[in-house]
């Protein structure tokens, strides 16, 4: 497994995104506590989480539980595990995804998430999705505090523009360690924010990096340059897209989720796979 950093932290280059753990269509706890295990076991020291990964109201934070249980049964040092969480998403039980950025409720937000993921601090907190009823310097302000309370160790945001990310980067004071932004074979508009983290050194973390979790299976199938690449290394279509992903930028580091040990596996060897020139032309030519 090859590394990265984020901030000051060094990080497998590729994690594991716990969404599909918590959300709707979720495997049992079993199956997820395997999965986790499957990634840590083949080298991921990095997994994404946020308090909002969870299916029903009452159980606020399921993914972030889970993710704690399995780190707390797992042989390896946990210590060499970078959990990232993100609060200012909401799901009130309905299917639905609402937005709270107001300071207030980030700041409690992630006090609740501590107390989930345990440890003396959170190791990188995100906030997950700019709220239109709230200024952006304000919620990312809130992050700042809890960097200065020692509550956070590391702060990133998600979803944000390039205007965003230099207005995040100016109210921390330098301390943006990660943007995390939708990119994939099928959606490429975050490509001038992965060109601006590129440029500031900030890690940049493409979430659904497999078209997410209804169409990664299939992965697009009109992308076929991704099947003839998959084809020509007898890999398959995904791990061509990892390793297409981490070419892009030192900076990346992609978060494909999972809920089978066998898809968590896949993805985590998918670093050892090295592209040509033509091929990643080809690749980039195919969006
Ligand atoms: N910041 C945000 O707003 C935001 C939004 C969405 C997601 N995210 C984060 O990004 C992560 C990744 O996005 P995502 O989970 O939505 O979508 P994704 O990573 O594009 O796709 C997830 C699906 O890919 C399948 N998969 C994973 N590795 C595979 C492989 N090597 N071969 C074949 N199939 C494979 C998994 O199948 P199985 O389920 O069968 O294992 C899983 O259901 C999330 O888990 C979450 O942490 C963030």
């Amino acid at each position: 497994m090859q590394n990265r950093q984020i901030g000051q932290r060094t990080v497998s280059a590729i994690g594991l995104g716990g969404m599909p753990m918590s959300i709707e269509g979720r495997p049992d706890r079993d199956r997820s506590v395997a999965t986790i295990h499957a990634a840590l076991d083949s080298g991921v020291t990095f997994i994404d989480s946020a308090d909002a990964y969870h299916l029903h109201a009452d159980e606020v934070g399921h993914n972030e539980s889970l993710i704690a249980e399995a780190l707390g049964s797992w042989g390896g040092d946990r210590d060499d595990v970078l959990v990232a969480t993100k609060s200012g998403h909401l799901r009130p039980g309905d299917g639905s995804w609402t937005l709270d950025g107001s300071p207030e409720y980030l700041k409690e937000a992630a006090k609740a998430s501590l107390s989930r993921l345990g440890g003396d601090a959170i190791g990188l907190h995100q906030f997950h999705r700019p709220d239109p009823d709230v200024p952006y310097a304000e919620s990312v302000g809130a992050l700042a505090d809890l960097l200065d309370e020692g509550v956070i160790r590391m702060a990133g945001v998600s979803n944000a523009s390039a205007d965003q990310i230099r207005e995040a980067l100016e109210v921390l004071g330098g301390r943006l360690v990660s943007v995390q932004n939708q990119f994939s074979p099928s959606f490429r508009s975050s490509e001038p924010e992965l060109r601006l983290c590129d440029e500031l050194g900030v890690a940049f973390l493409p979430w659904s990096p497999l078209g997410g979790i209804t169409n990664a299976a299939e992965l697009t199938p009109s992308l076929s340059a991704f099947a003839e690449v998959a084809e020509a290394h007898d890999v398959s279509p995904q791990q061509v897209t990892i390793a297409w992903l981490l070419a892009k930028s030192p900076v990346v580091i992609p978060i494909p989720g999972s809920s089978r040990p066998e898809t968590a596996q896949a993805s985590a060897v998918a670093g050892d796979l090295t592209l040509t020139a033509d091929e990643l032309a080809a690749l980039d030519a195919a969006g």
